[in-house]
């Protein structure tokens, strides 16, 4: 069985890794004590670009569909909420350790492992077939029979070989604080293992206060916590992390059809990002979560292989409905709308809910490893000609940390005043960046780094007549033109509106 693929075994990943450290986008938590496992910083490019993709979300959810509004929960939640919504009894992933390696595993983590080695070797359906062994095994709690499975599918320590395995038993996720400063005996206080929940205890409160109608959404950003038994590739899978969520409550009985309207809306957006659509799949869940009755992940095409980016589940009614019996408060709608059926309202019910969920880590890891560019470029001609390698980040410019870099050809004649001016000027629309080290190539290969998209030169024809030189990321081509049309030029090519208009 092959090893798990970590940063440091995947050579893509591995320059990508420290690539995004090199160019401050993500550090390891706490680096100089030897860092935290699975837990990551932004640097000041990575909180640029993470805050765009984060942005664009929010606007192409709330301010885009007229019926979506945003929420910003608390973390913290009365305890309770986690045993209506099922997480204090049920997420939990079924761990095993190797007897002689001492490592830890996810048991159901091997088993698709050894699933997806049946189909790179030419074999899907033998994959397929032991996919679907694990997910009734995983439905039906058969703990013994998942270790079995792994016994008979001769799965072996990744790292060490051995076979001597541990029995497979349930972890749960969620971590927990002391809740209560002066009662030791208060329960817990959990970490949100997922930022729905801050939604649905709030449900009435949006929609009475907001007046929405059915079918709404509540859209919110946020942290959320897991202690994941097996925490690897790089920013994929981290202890703390952030959600982009959206509850979409609707008249039961559509839920099918908001479901296949809602994939589609949500495989389009990360598309208009720039994700190819060829390394973008469906992949519907084998083994649904306690709450879904249909689940769906779009995964992207990472340079581990295909993995989930997000999540859409058709939760039915089931997190409202628990909430109303613990709570013992109704989480019910009065829908004054007419069912044709019968000739009268369709009344009160709890709504269904379909979900969309995406990590805005997971989205920002993909976007990052799309844009990351290595080409073999030619300079000059003749017997001066030179090849040489460049890497660039191919950012989608509205996501990009800085939109434009202003260079003073020389530190002198005026030029450094001028830069100055044009900075000053189009700072209040564009986060910008002056460089007047270095000569002009090295300043433009430090912005390609960072996937600035286009670089300003003031030069002596600037001093003249007022033109600059706009040298492009992509294609190295510089065009001439008025600092006047800078703006309306830079705000054409970064706006959110290009990414919108393909939704
Ligand atoms: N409310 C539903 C929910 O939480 P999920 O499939 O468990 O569903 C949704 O998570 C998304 O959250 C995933 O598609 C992924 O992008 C992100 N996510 C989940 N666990 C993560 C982790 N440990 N690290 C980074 N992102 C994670």
């Amino acid at each position: 069985m092959s090893k798990p693929t970590t940063p440091a075994e995947n050579p893509q990943l591995k320059d990508i890794v420290a690539h995004a450290k090199e160019y401050g986008f993500v550090f390891q938590s706490s680096e100089i004590y030897d860092g935290l496992a699975a837990v990551y910083d932004y640097g000041p490019n990575g909180v640029e670009l993470k805050n765009n993709l984060k942005r664009l979300w929010w606007e192409a959810m709330t301010q885009l569909h007229g019926n979506v509004v945003g929420i910003d929960a608390a973390i913290f939640m009365e305890p309770r909420t986690w045993e209506a919504s099922g997480h204090v009894a049920g997420f939990n992933d079924p761990l095993i350790d190797n007897l002689d390696s001492k490592k830890r595993y996810r048991a159901d983590v091997l088993i698709e492992e050894k699933a997806a080695e049946y189909e790179k070797a030419g074999d899907p359906a033998r994959g397929a077939a032991l996919t679907a062994e694990l997910g009734r095994l995983l439905t039906a709690n058969d703990l013994a029979g998942v270790k079995q499975l792994i016994i008979d599918e001769k799965i072996t320590d990744p790292l060490s070989g051995s076979s001597k395995w541990t029995d497979v038993r349930q972890f749960n996720l969620m971590f927990s604080t002391q809740g209560s400063a002066v009662d030791s005996d208060a329960p817990p206080v959990y970490l949100r293992p997922e930022t729905a929940q801050g939604i649905f205890v709030n449900f009435l409160n949006v929609q009475k206060s907001a007046r929405m109608k059915i079918p709404f959404g509540i859209a919110q950003i946020g942290k959320a916590f897991r202690n994941e038994i097996v925490a690897r590739q790089f920013i994929f899978r981290m202890r703390e992390f952030e959600q982009m969520e959206m509850q979409f409550f609707v008249r039961p009985g559509t839920e099918g059809e908001w479901y296949e309207t809602w994939k589609a809306a949500r495989r389009r957006f990360h598309e208009a990002l720039g994700l190819p659509a060829e390394k973008l799949r469906f992949h519907d869940h084998d083994k649904l979560a306690h709450y879904a009755k249909a689940a769906v992940d779009i995964e992207f095409e990472f340079p581990f292989g295909f993995k989930e980016i997000e999540g859409i589940h058709s939760r039915s009614d089931f997190d409202l409905t628990q909430h109303q019996n613990l709570s013992r408060k109704k989480q019910q709608y009065f829908d004054n709308d007419i069912d044709e059926s019968t000739g009268k309202p369709y009344g009160n019910y709890v709504p269904y809910v379909v979900e969309t969920s995406v990590g805005a880590d997971r989205l920002f890891l993909a976007t990052i490893c799309q844009a990351f560019q290595e080409e073999t470029i030619t300079e000059g001609e003749g017997e001066a000609q030179t090849t040489k390698q460049r890497t660039f980040l191919k950012l989608h410019p509205a996501v990009a940390p800085i939109k434009a870099a202003i260079f003073p050809l020389v530190r002198k004649d005026g030029m450094p005043e001028k830069a100055q001016q044009i900075f000053d000027d189009l700072r209040f629309d564009f986060r910008l960046v002056i460089e007047d080290k270095d000569a002009i190539g090295k300043r433009y290969t430090r912005q390609d780094l960072i996937g600035t998209p286009f670089c300003i030169v003031v030069d002596g024809q600037t001093l003249e007549d007022d033109t600059v030189t706009v040298r492009h990321r992509d294609t190295r081509e510089q065009t001439r033109m008025p600092i006047s049309a800078l703006r309306a030029y830079i705000s054409e090519a970064v706006s959110f509106r290009r990414v919108f208009e393909k939704l």
